[in-house]
């Protein structure tokens, strides 16, 4: 049976009793998809306890109205989980989780810059303060993120090294529809026809000879191109797709 834990305090007193075995943990927003189950999977096998946590955070939403607008499906996630023989899902509230009130955050100044970093200003800080947080109160031996997120990726896997976190962060694979289009959460926001074009994101920063190529071929569709940047082997892109924002990434 999957347990659900709501404060910090029941979840370490949880963890505590598991301090002999070891624990993966899959830090989501909920809204469960293919791509949050492979790294649930991963951690089920991998592992004798499995974590799941489910926390829509507000401070690493540089936009008010996409905040507002994430999508909240709260009893399928629950089932999924079950599916997936979780332990616990760990779903605090902001009081909870932050009783500073975000006084207190963790900041990078280099890469958290960049890409994303550029149009979303605080994002980065958001997201590493947040999964620092879980990472002190889960205290997991492994901790599963998808590469869909590069940057993210790369950056957690840095902060943990940087601070010494005694965790293990294990990379996995972006899962894709079968017509390439990287799965989101926020794939459920665009219109059909939207849905039917949103592919071609992942063909041309696959096919295009450079950043700039890929670039082009993107306007061309009409859509608003944050960027796309090759760097360390890697190409990565931003689109607005109407008022759908959508990143992906390939190695090169
Ligand atoms: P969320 O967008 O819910 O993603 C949770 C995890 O699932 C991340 O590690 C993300 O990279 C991974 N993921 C999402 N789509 C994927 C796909 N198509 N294939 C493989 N993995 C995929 O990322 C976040 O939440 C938040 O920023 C979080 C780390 C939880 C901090 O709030």
């Amino acid at each position: 049976m999957t347990e659900v834990i709501r404060t910090p305090e029941e979840m370490m007193q949880w963890r505590k009793k598991w301090s002999r075995k070891s624990v993966g943990f899959v830090p989501t927003m909920g809204a469960l998809h293919s791509g949050h189950e492979s790294l649930l999977k991963k951690a089920r096998e991998e592992n004798e306890a499995c974590v799941l946590s489910i926390f829509v955070n507000p401070t690493q939403f540089n936009d008010q109205k996409d905040y507002e607008k994430y999508p909240l499906t709260w009893d399928a996630d629950k089932q999924l989980a079950q599916k997936h023989e979780v332990d616990v899902v760990f779903a605090p509230t902001f009081e909870a989780i932050y009783p500073d009130g975000y006084k207190f955050k963790v900041s990078e100044n280099n890469f958290s810059l960049d890409l994303c970093g550029k149009d979303r200003p605080g994002h980065f800080d958001g997201v590493l303060s947040i999964v620092m947080k879980l990472f002190n109160i889960v205290q997991p031996h492994r901790a599963y993120f998808g590469e869909k997120d590069f940057q993210q990726l790369k950056l957690i896997e840095d902060m943990a090294k940087a601070f010494f976190l005694p965790v293990q962060i294990v990379p996995m694979p972006t899962v894709r529809e079968k017509d390439g289009l990287a799965l989101s959460s926020r794939n459920v926001h665009l219109t059909a026809e939207q849905r039917q074009q949103a592919p071609i994101i992942y063909k041309v920063i696959s096919q295009s000879q450079s950043a700039q190529e890929a670039e082009e071929k993107l306007k061309s569709q009409n859509w608003l191109v944050d960027y796309v940047k090759d760097l360390q082997g890697r190409r990565y892109v931003a689109v607005r797709v109407g008022e759908v924002r959508l990143i992906d990434n390939v190695k090169i």
